[in-house]
């Protein structure tokens, strides 16, 4: 998709109005036959961010629906119907909008003879200054990014096995300037992380451990860590998952997808900071070699954890990541993964839940959440839950002794393994798109936007 800003739309180009009345959609043609379509965005004065995002989300929905190749839109309009949010801004949440609309998964598609359906142009008038610019320049970057991390998450389990994910993950950086580590299953098992050799003993698509580097900013500052839940396919493993709960599980690595392109987006927008992703890829299966339950785990933290249930893998290899974070004396470690399916029941499909000890950090992260459409909403981490998870004849059991607050007993859980300022962000909750998201099917891409808002910010 173009974005164009120096250029009056042909006539034939179809002309987006937005229009405050009922959220009706109707088409007209003035006597000059020009065709514009009329959104009616709400009765209210002026837009919402999250009134904004979805008119903007269904606009392209709708063009692609007409087959509209190219589209009008003036900013000044849009401008005078979001009030409180700043041109740059705005501008970057109205690209972002556009191409997250406009991507869908068609890899694997044969092409109609018409094409597949796309807006190719946007004509985008009175947005010619130079913070217009810059946010349309940060939202190509950011929602080109956040598009290839909902790529990578949908690919078929066995076109992203750790194997490929760190294959993917190489070449993608290739022109970036990031540096890339990957280790195979010997050499994580020699570091010591033993959980993910457990967890990922059950698949003949063997383990890697990702390691990306970023040193965008003084040497002499300490790294923020992002780290992503990598699990390429979850069955469950020997607690095989039921039938149901079984399809998207090749989305289990949408954590690991969201910090990758978190990374590439910070590393192309040049940010002046230091940031390490850490990506744990195993794939959970049932087989003669899995990890069983019983087994007991010795992490690389020294600490035991007894396996209860096989299908809390994530936990597991997410241990040892949190452990050798600390290796990076890190300001911060953000972890990012689809934990729990509790997170789904405590939330609903609508946002993510964030698990953090630091108030500031949390009031900040929702904020952002809310502000650019990828929202987190608070649970709590208090240390008293400690006693739910504990394990029988190991320190820790990875599932506990309760079967209520399953997002919450799973933080706590991961706490036990952290000696730095962390937040815990499980995204299983907005894994999966839904309808009136105006997105297509798919995976969400949930992250990508509120941490590369977060490290641009400089927080
Ligand atoms: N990957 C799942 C969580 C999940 C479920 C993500 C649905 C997205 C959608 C995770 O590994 C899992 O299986 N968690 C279990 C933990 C339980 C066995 C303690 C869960 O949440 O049910
Ligand atoms: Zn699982
Ligand atoms: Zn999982």
């Amino acid at each position: 998709m173009r974005i164009l800003t120096d250029r009056i739309p042909p006539k034939k180009i179809p002309r987006v109005i937005f229009r405050q009345q009922s959220d009706r959609v109707t088409f007209q043609t003035d006597a000059a036959g020009r065709s514009s379509l009329v959104l009616g965005v709400g009765l209210t004065a002026t837009l919402t961010r999250r009134q904004c995002i979805l008119a903007l989300r269904r606009v392209v929905m709708i063009a692609k629906d007409q087959r509209w190749t190219g589209l009008a839109i003036d900013f000044r309009t849009l401008r005078s119907l979001v009030k409180e949010v700043p041109d740059a801004e705005l501008a970057e949440l109205l690209v972002v909008n556009l191409l997250l609309a406009d991507y869908a998964f068609e890899h694997y598609k044969t092409e109609p003879d018409t094409g597949f359906p796309h807006v190719r142009t946007v004509y985008l008038t009175n947005a010619d200054t130079a913070r217009v610019r810059h946010g349309l320049r940060r939202g190509k970057i950011i929602g080109e990014e956040t598009n290839r991390a909902r790529h990578i998450a949908i690919m078929p389990a066995g076109e992203m096995t750790p194997a490929l994910l760190a294959r993917y993950t190489r070449q993608m950086f290739r022109k970036l300037p990031v540096r890339v580590t990957i280790w195979n299953e010997r050499e994580i098992e020699r570091r010591g992380l033993a959980g993910i050799i457990a967890v990922g003993k059950g698949s003949t698509s063997k383990p890697r451990f990702i390691i990306l580097e970023y040193w965008g900013g003084k040497r002499t500052e300490k790294p923020t860590v992002l780290i992503g839940k990598g699990v390429t396919f979850d069955a469950g493993g020997i607690n095989l998952k039921p039938t149901t709960a079984i399809p998207g599980m090749n989305m289990d690595m949408s954590g690991g997808a969201s910090v990758i392109h978190t990374l590439a987006a910070c590393a192309r927008l040049k940010l002046k900071q230091n940031i390490i992703v850490l990506i744990p890829a195993v794939e959970n299966m049932i087989s003669g070699e899995s990890y069983r339950p019983g087994d007991i785990i010795r992490t690389l933290s020294g600490k035991t954890v007894e396996v209860q249930d096989t299908d809390a893998e994530g936990r597991i290899i997410l241990a040892d990541t949190l452990t050798w974070a600390a290796k990076y004396h890190p300001r911060l470690v953000i972890d990012v993964a689809t934990l729990t399916g509790s997170a789904m029941v405590a939330l609903g499909e609508r946002s993510s839940a964030i698990f953090t000890e630091d108030e500031t950090l949390e009031t900040t992260l929702r904020h952002i959440g809310l502000a650019v459409g990828d929202p987190v909403w608070p649970l709590p981490l208090w240390d008293e839950y400690l006693d739910d998870i504990r394990g029988t004849y190991a320190d820790l059991g990875n599932v506990g002794n309760t079967k209520w607050g399953g997002a919450i007993t799973a933080a706590i859980f991961l706490k036990q393994f952290v000696t730095y300022p962390w937040a815990h962000i499980d995204i299983a909750p907005r894994m999966t798109t839904i309808q009136g998201e105006h997105l297509a099917k798919g995976s969400v891409g949930a992250g990508v936007q509120l941490l590369v808002r977060f490290l641009t910010t400089g927080a």
